[in-house]
């Protein structure tokens, strides 16, 4: 069997897609951004301090935020040199070869498709908080999962199906909509920074470090400021979704590098920031909530800006749900391309020149997923397969200089092999943090993959018609 048959690669030159090419450089940080800043940062930073961290969830944030610097820098080399809009998808299949490749790209879909269900719950919760601030609350069984005594949580769903209009409309229209959203979100924050800057009492931050470096508590839950990088890890996750962009960016070589490591070196600024401040305003122990951010405003008795914060959560994680969205379908359509999956899933429309069908598919599963079953814990699922996704980029960028010295690298990882080194480390020790029950739905997520890889994809790659058995 050529289970690990690789792909050629030709210094960033893709196939022409179908798909418009039309992002710029700022388009693509800002679609970073986009993706990156949302439930991360609005609500598991408040979880982490109050359950896991304490204040010191600033020292989780920093550690996650080196994991991803490495793996950013990985993203940034391999998208300029092997492009495509696989992402790790497609780097892994000139790395490693296509059954480790498959593996990255199912593990992918979960990533992106429950990430994306996960935040449209979360942006449900904050959105019925504002229509119960105007009068207009929707009815318990219209906003919960039937697990949680409701019928469905509609605005979860309804918020998938409005951005699946969206996608299908155009790549560029998306942009447009994401950059207006994406400032709101950033203005948002802002508001916070000021008003929390001058409430700051330093007493809050003391102790620092209540539940120490890394722990269980009495239910054996992994706990402390490792533990609590483990799962402020959600906050990053999307700066690889731009790399997924790279068949649509003008200037790929170029701008895909610039777009992955300026909206990280952005947001971890932020966060650092934010999640300073935040436990500098309130006690942490008050923070255990599913608007920490908002409450820990309410609490200092600033309403007006409470409210203004809450509307520009509500914009960005839209904005999230848009970007990691997009990058699905992208994965799905470069997956298909290769014949990995069925080639129905590839067809690009000719007037919007997006992959129509793949799009509508993702969003009535995402958006039965969003609506039917209550997704808190998956945030760790997702960690784990993005966790497993940047290890694999990192040792790609080793594995791709020592088999293809010769490729063209516009853009290259400083140190190798060093860098991409402590990023596999990173993140793999990020990943042993996480709880046994998160590793064991993700085995039993890529047992499938596999069983699907051996029945369906081995036979029907692209790659098999160039190799014989
Ligand atoms: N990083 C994204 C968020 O925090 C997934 O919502």
């Amino acid at each position: 069997m050529h289970i690990f048959r690789t792909k050629t690669v030709s210094a960033g030159d893709c196939a022409d897609s179908g798909l418009k090419r039309c992002l710029s450089a700022v388009d693509l940080t800002l679609l970073g951004i986009g993706a990156i800043i949302g439930t991360g940062i609005f609500v598991l930073t408040g979880i982490a301090a109050a359950t896991q961290a304490g204040p010191a969830v600033v020292l989780s944030f920093i550690f996650s935020g080196l994991a991803c610097a490495f793996a950013a820098l990985a993203y940034a080399e391999l998208a300029a040199c092997v492009g495509g809009c696989g992402s790790a998808y497609g780097y892994s299949y000139a790395a490693f070869g296509e059954l480790i490749a498959w593996i990255i790209g199912w593990d992918l879909i979960l990533e992106y498709a429950i990430s994306v269900a996960a935040v449209a719950n979360g942006w449900s919760g904050y959105f019925n908080n504002a229509l119960a601030a105007i009068g207009l609350a929707l009815p318990d069984y219209l906003t919960m999962a039937p697990e949680k005594g409701g019928i469905i949580n509609l605005p979860a769903a309804a918020i998938v199906f409005l951005l699946m209009g969206l996608l299908i409309t155009g790549v560029q229209e998306s942009a447009r909509l994401n950059t207006v959203m994406v400032t709101i979100k950033v203005l948002a924050i802002a508001v916070f920074v000021a008003v929390a800057s001058a409430h700051v009492d330093p007493v809050h931050w003391d102790p620092f470090m209540p539940f120490g470096w890394f722990g269980h508590d009495l239910n054996g839950k992994p706990i402390g400021v490792l533990a609590g990088a483990s799962i402020v890890f959600f906050a990053y996750v999307g700066f690889d979704a731009v790399s997924t962009a790279a068949e649509e960016a003008r200037n790929p070589m170029r701008d895909v590098p610039i777009g992955i490591i300026g909206s990280l070196v952005f947001c971890t600024l932020i966060y650092i920031l934010v999640a300073g401040l935040l436990t500098g305003i309130v006690p942490y122990t008050e923070l255990n909530v599913s608007s920490p951010v908002a409450h820990a405003l309410q609490l200092l008795g600033v309403r007006w800006a409470s409210g203004l914060v809450a509307t520009g959560v509500i914009a960005g994680l839209t904005t999230v749900m848009l970007v990691l969205y997009y990058a699905l379908t992208r994965i799905i359509f470069a997956m298909s391309r290769d014949g990995l999956m069925s080639p129905w899933f590839s067809a690009v429309n000719r007037r919007t020149q997006t992959p129509v069908r793949v799009i509508v598919l993702c969003g009535l599963c995402i958006s039965a997923i969003a609506g039917l079953i209550p997704l808190g814990e998956l945030a760790e699922l997702v960690n784990i397969g993005t966790l497993f996704a940047f290890v694999l980029v990192c040792l790609g960028v080793i594995v791709l200089r020592v088999t293809r010295p010769e490729l063209k690298r516009p853009f290259k990882t400083p140190a190798v092999p060093w860098f991409p080194i402590f990023g596999a480390l990173s993140c793999g020790a990020l990943m042993a943090f996480l709880p046994a029950l998160t590793w064991l739905r993700f085995v039993i997520w890529l047992g499938l993959g596999i069983a699907i890889y051996l029945a369906y994809s081995y036979r029907h790659s692209k790659l098999a018609e160039q190799t014989a058995d």
